[in-house]
C-alpha cells in the first residue's frame, strides 16, 4: 500500500469535488507517489487500427485530469494510458457548485460539471512539461464551449491544437452536461462533424489516431443509424470508446440522488455500457479499435468488456472508490480470468463472446 492509498478513506469523508481538488493537489506536489511497472502484470495490449501499444489494457478515463496537470503521476501508479482532458478551446468555469455527488453504497458518482476547465492551451502546456517523463501513451479528449456559436468549429480547433502532442486524440460528443452536445451524436449532425473534424485531421502534417467517445443511452433506432454512419468512415476515424455517462437512474439509487442532473457513472452503468459496446462491435466489425469504459471495478468487470469486444479498457469512478491500489488489483484479476480460460494475451481475448 502506498501513500496514496492511505490517504484515499480520509478523502472519502470530504465533499466530493473537494476531495479532488485536494487529490490533484497533492499528486501535483508528489505526494505519495510510488514507481510502478505499468507491463508487470502482463496484460499488454495493442490496438490494431490506431497502432497504439499499451503496457497494460487498464486506462485513466477522461475527466479525473481535465487540465493536464498530473499525468506524470498517473503514468507512476501504473495505468496502461491515460486520458487527458475534457479540453476546450477557452477556459470555463462549468456549472455551479454542488456539482458532484457520491452515491456510496452503489459506488457511483453523479457529475454535472460541464467541463470545468482551464482550455485547451493551458492543459497542452502541462502535458508538453511532463511527456518525455510519461512511460505510457497519453490520449488529449476534445470538447466543445458551453457558449460557442459553432461547436464542431471547436473540434476542428481542438484536433489542430492537440495533434503535435497526443498520442491519440478523442471526440467527445457525448457529456450529457452541456446542453446540445449530445445530438452530435445522431445522424445528420454526425455526418456533418465527422466530416468537418475528417478535413481538419487531413490538414495535420502527422496526425494522431482519432477516436469517438458515444453515450450508453442511446437507443436502438440511434444505433442503427449511427452505425450506418460510422461505416462509411475511412481510416482517418480510428476507433470508439464506448461509453461516457448516463442519465439513466436506476430504482436503487437513493431518491434524492435520482433527483440531481448529470451523468451517472461507476457500477451502475456497467452493463448498459457494455451491451452497447457489443453491439456496436457485431455491427461494425473490426473496423475500429474499441475501448470499453463505465462501470469497472475489478478485472472481471474489465474482461467482460475485452470479450464483448474492448481492446482496452478505462476507468474513472473505481479510482474515486478505491484509489490508486485498484490499478494494481484490476490488472492482477484481469490476468488471472486470462489464465483461467487459457488466453496467453488480451489480444487473444477480444470478442471472444461474439
Ligand atoms: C467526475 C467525472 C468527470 C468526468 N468528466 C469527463 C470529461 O470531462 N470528459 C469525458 O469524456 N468524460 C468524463 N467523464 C466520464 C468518464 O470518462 C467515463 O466515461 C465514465 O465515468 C464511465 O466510467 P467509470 O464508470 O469508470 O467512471 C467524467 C466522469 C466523472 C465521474
Amino acid at each position: 500500500m502506498n501513500a496514496a492509498d492511505i490517504f484515499a478513506p480520509a478523502l472519502r469523508l470530504l465533499p466530493a469535488e473537494a476531495a479532488h481538488t485536494l487529490t490533484i493537489a497533492g499528486l501535483k506536489f508528489g505526494i505519495g507517489l510510488p514507481k510502478i511497472d505499468a507491463s508487470q502484470w502482463e496484460t499488454a495490449t495493442r490496438l490494431p487500427k490506431s497502432g497504439l501499444v499499451l503496457p497494460n489494457a487498464i486506462g485513466l478515463a477522461a475527466g479525473f485530469d481535465k487540465n493536464a496537470e498530473v499525468c506524470h503521476a498517473m503514468s507512476q501508479f501504473g495505468f496502461g494510458f491515460l486520458e487527458c482532458g475534457t479540453v476546450t478551446p477557452c477556459p470555463q468555469p462549468g456549472n455551479a457548485k454542488p456539482r458532484l455527488f457520491r452515491a456510496k453504497k452503489q459506488r457511483a458518482i453523479i457529475n454535472r460539471l460541464g467541463f470545468n476547465n482551464k482550455g485547451s492551451e493551458v492543459a497542452l502546456c502541462n502535458l508538453a512539461r511532463q511527456k518525455a517523463e510519461l512511460n505510457c501513451p497519453v490520449g488529449i479528449n476534445i470538447g466543445a464551449n458551453k457558449t460557442s456559436p459553432d461547436f464542431i468549429s471547436d473540434y476542428e480547433h481542438g484536433l489542430a491544437a492537440a495533434a503535435g502532442l497526443a498520442d491519440y486524440i478523442t471526440i467527445n460528443v457525448s457529456s450529457p452536461n452541456t446542453p446540445g452536445l449530445r445530438d452530435l451524436q445522431y445522424q445528420g449532425a454526425l455526418t456533418e462533424l465527422l466530416n468537418r473534424c475528417e478535413t481538419a485531421w487531413r490538414k495535420i502534417l502527422s496526425p494522431p489516431p482519432v477516436f469517438l467517445k458515444l453515450s450508453p443511452d442511446l437507443r436502438q433506432e440511434d444505433i442503427d443509424l449511427l452505425v450506418n454512419v460510422l461505416k462509411t468512415q475511412g481510416q482517418w476515424l480510428c476507433g470508439l470508446i464506448v461509453s461516457n455517462t448516463s442519465i439513466a437512474r436506476p430504482d436503487y439509487l437513493p431518491a434524492k440522488l435520482r433527483a440531481e442532473s448529470g451523468g451517472l457513472s461507476g457500477p451502475p452503468i456497467l452493463a448498459s455500457s457494455t451491451i452497447l459496446l457489443r453491439t456496436l462491435r457485431t455491427a461494425l466489425g473490426e473496423q475500429f479499435d474499441l475501448i470499453g469504459c463505465g462501470g469497472v471495478a475489478s478485472g472481471a468487470d474489465a474482461y467482460a468488456k475485452i470479450k464483448a469486444g474492448a481492446h482496452a479498457v478505462q476507468l474513472y469512478t473505481a479510482l474515486a472508490y478505491q484509489g490508486p491500489g485498484a490499478i494494481d488489483a484490476i490488472n492482477r484479476q484481469l490476468r488471472d480470468c486470462l489464465d483461467a480460460d487459457g488466453y496467453k494475451t488480451v489480444s487473444e481475448a477480444v470478442a471472444a463472446d461474439i
